[in-house]
């Protein structure tokens, strides 16, 4: 069976069905059991409204498959991620960037030729539209990364009108290569721009993550090589971070793109939902934790006020919705910190910090109930500023490499032929029918300000 054809063995079990009891009614339904390839079962309810006018409520869909997919598998107990069936340690250590771009979206590992095609495909659309470089004018200089790549990403739909129309596969196909293509060029034009310093074009000659690093730090009055064990840890970090199946920002492009909405817009959706801290701005965030902490032995004191019940703060890098074990991307990223440090001749007390916190807290019994390991961000940050990339880069690097996880996830949802607008429910918790007042009878009251409508949050 291939990849492709994994999916469509998403299908109904003939020999057990899922019974739901309505103690209110004394109703019961039998509802269909989806089978997967691997992982867990799915009740099917889609029908469930219809014969009993209930819905299920799982606000952060804890408990919800919110589609079946053949893109990526995760097994959370395990610390388990395959990609299309590959372990995630086979494809950081053997395949390159696009090579894993190709096996997302296409569902197989390229033949040689399918590899050469492909790369010069993505190389060939790097370039942006030369007008779009005086859309970053409009940004102030300082910015945020992710601020501007949300809205040149989202402007590409203005600029690239000849593939714009989802029913067209052959639209969709080259919309996908430029967004994949282009993303290193907008992120590291963010990246000058904030600098003030001249754009870099990339080069047709280099890898995906050789043109990301030139782009980021050569200038045009410098020659500029590219270290090899950088371009490797460049590349490795763009594999772990390429496809995790139904997070956040995967789940808010496959919303959007539910509606038509055109591949450029859904992407720039996604990067506005991964910059969230407790999603891909965590990276960001462990570095922060890291410099507050500064020393070995303020270590303990973190820990204390991360399990204290009533303090809300958290361990950057530490949990994941799905991960109950070491998360294998966290693993390849430790040895790809050590070796990057290596190479540039940097003793980062902040990696020796990391590394006792780890320690500390993979001891700790508060971790170990709640089943906290360090995630994919806590060592990324560390490779990262070695690298020399500034940390409001470490986002807009997340984005370029998720950048083909979501077109993956766009392009499946597409290609199963019902685009269906994905619209959950609620459970209503407001005002029942009210008659309204005319504001010259209304009560006369003190106004009360603004900050009572937003919780205790300053007025901005
Ligand atoms: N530090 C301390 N305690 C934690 C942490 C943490 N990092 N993460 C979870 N907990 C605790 C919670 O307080 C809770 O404790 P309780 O049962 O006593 O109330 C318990 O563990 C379960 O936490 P939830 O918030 O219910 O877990 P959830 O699955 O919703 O959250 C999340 C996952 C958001 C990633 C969380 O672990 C977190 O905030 N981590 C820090 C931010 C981070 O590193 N995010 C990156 C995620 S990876 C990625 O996006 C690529």
């Amino acid at each position: 069976m291939s990849n492709s054809d994994a999916k469509a063995a998403a299908v109904e079990s003939a020999e057990k069905t899922f019974t739901l009891r309505d103690n209110t009614s004394g109703q019961t339904y039998e509802l269909p059991i989806l089978k997967g390839s691997e992982g867990p079962t799915a009740v099917d309810v889609r029908n469930l409204y219809g014969k009993s006018g209930v819905f299920l409520y799982d606000p952060g869909y804890t408990s919800t498959a919110s589609c079946s997919s053949g893109i990526t598998f995760i097994d959370g107990e395990n610390g388990i991620l395959r990609h299309r069936g590959y372990a995630i340690e086979d494809l950081a250590e053997h395949s390159d960037y696009l090579d894993v771009c190709y096996l997302l979206l296409h569902g197989e590992l390229p033949s040689p030729e399918e590899k050469t095609e492909f790369d010069y495909h993505i190389t060939h659309h790097s370039m942006l539209h030369e007008q779009l470089i005086y859309f970053y004018r409009g940004f102030r200089r300082d910015a945020h990364p992710m601020a501007i790549m949300v809205g040149v990403v989202g402007a590409l739909s203005a600029f690239y009108h000849d593939s714009t129309d989802i029913a067209d596969p052959q639209q969709r196909m080259v919309a996908s290569h430029r967004l994949i293509a282009k993303m290193a060029t907008i992120g590291s034009y963010a990246y000058k721009y904030s600098k003030g310093l001249p754009f870099i074009y990339p080069s047709n000659k280099l890898s995906y993550a050789e043109n990301l690093l030139k782009m980021m730090f050569a200038v045009p009055s410098d020659d500029f090589e590219v270290n090899p064990v950088l371009a490797k840890a460049m590349d490795r970090i763009l594999i772990l971070h390429a496809d995790h199946e139904q997070n956040a920002s995967t789940s808010t492009v496959r919303l959007a793109g539910s509606s038509g909405a055109n591949p450029f817009a859904c992407v720039a959706a996604g990067i506005a939902s991964l910059w969230g801290p407790a999603h891909g701005g965590a990276n960001e965030a462990v570095l922060k934790m890291l410099g507050e902490i500064s020393t070995k032995e303020r270590v303990p004191d973190f820990i204390k006020r991360a399990k204290d019940p009533d303090d809300d703060y958290r361990l950057m890098g530490f949990g994941h919705r799905v991960y109950k074990n070491y998360d294998p991307r966290a693993k390849v990223m430790r040895n790809t910190c050590h070796e990057v440090l290596n190479e540039l001749g940097i003793h980062d007390p902040r990696l020796e910090l990391a590394m006792e916190l780890e320690r500390i807290a993979l001891e700790d019994d508060y971790f170990i109930e709640r089943k906290l390991y360090p995630n994919v961000d806590f060592y990324s940050g560390i490779i990262l500023k070695a690298m020399g990339f500034p940390t409001n880069m470490f986002t807009a690097i997340f984005a370029i490499a998720r950048t083909v996880g979501w077109i993956a996830h766009w392009k499946e949802m597409l290609s199963e032929g019902t685009l269906q607008i994905g619209r959950p429910r609620q459970l209503y918790t407001g005002e029942r029918q009210r008659q309204f007042a005319t504001v010259d009878i209304r009560e006369h009251k003190q106004s009360r300000g603004w900050s009572w409508l937003w919780g205790n949050s300053k007025q901005d």
